[in-house]
């Protein structure tokens, strides 16, 4: 899978996608990650890429002009895709990220980010966008620590990047169960003691009681997943 994000802050992604899950699935060939600078495809001589909004205002607009030559650069190769390619704007007007968007995109041969800016984006780039995601309902100040949450979030179901346990205990979210809780040695610790059910050894109890914890959270803690399960 190929990924190429546009951003005016290339230097902010290397620690996150040089490191862990991530850096290891590049490493592998699984997935194939270009950072680009925005300010590169500017055609001002000051590589200046925004000004201010018209109409007036505060702050400033990201320029179509660098978005637009961006995209087509990094879009000339997509006919080895057939052309299978979602240009993706970060933006928190756009549709929330979750597990079926991000198993969706992850069976997309070609992703591009962009990140947006400032008091916003031309919005004539919208014509390029096939997809606006947003990772919650909150305001940042840029495009790029959303673009790393869907690209993390996005890797993990892109096949092999991840171990076949993980892959399993993931489901349980995708089925729209809170995870059960975890344990490991010692049994004891400052007097906080393991459940007695998982020493057992009794894989049916354990099951039940794993199945019973994850509905229980649910319930208490996100009752909101509860609704939108399948009946
Ligand atoms: N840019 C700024 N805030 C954002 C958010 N919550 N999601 C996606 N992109 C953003």
């Amino acid at each position: 899978m190929q990924i190429d994000i546009i951003t005016i802050f290339p230097e902010m992604f290397a620690p996150v996608l040089g490191a862990s899950l991530i850096k290891r699935a590049v490493q592998a060939g699984l997935l194939r990650i270009r950072v680009h600078d925005l300010r590169d495809y500017t055609s001002d001589p000051h590589r200046k890429v925004d000004d201010r909004p018209y109409g007036g205002g505060p702050g400033m607009v990201l320029m179509p002009q660098p978005i637009f030559a961006a995209v087509e650069d990094v879009r000339r190769d997509c006919s080895a895709h057939a052309g299978r390619c979602e240009v993706v704007l970060m933006t928190p007007q756009g549709e929330s990220l979750s597990t079926p968007l991000a198993q969706q995109l992850a069976i997309t041969p070609h992703l591009v980010l962009l990140c947006g800016h400032y008091e916003g984006i031309d919005e004539r780039v919208k014509v390029l966008v096939t997809r606006s995601v947003s990772i919650g309902d909150y305001v940042l100040t840029g495009g790029e620590l959303p673009a790393m949450v869907l690209v993390d979030c996005v890797a993990r179901y892109v096949p092999g990047v991840i171990g076949h346990a993980q892959a399993t205990e993931e489901e349980s979210f995708a089925e729209g169960w809170l995870e059960y809780p975890q344990y490991t040695r010692p049994a004891s610790f400052r007097e906080l003691e393991v459940p007695e059910v998982l020493l057992s050894g009794d894989h049916g109890r354990i099951a039940q009681w794993r199945k019973w914890q994850a509905m229980s959270r649910t319930l208490a803690q996100r009752p909101d997943l509860m609704r939108q399960r399948q009946p």
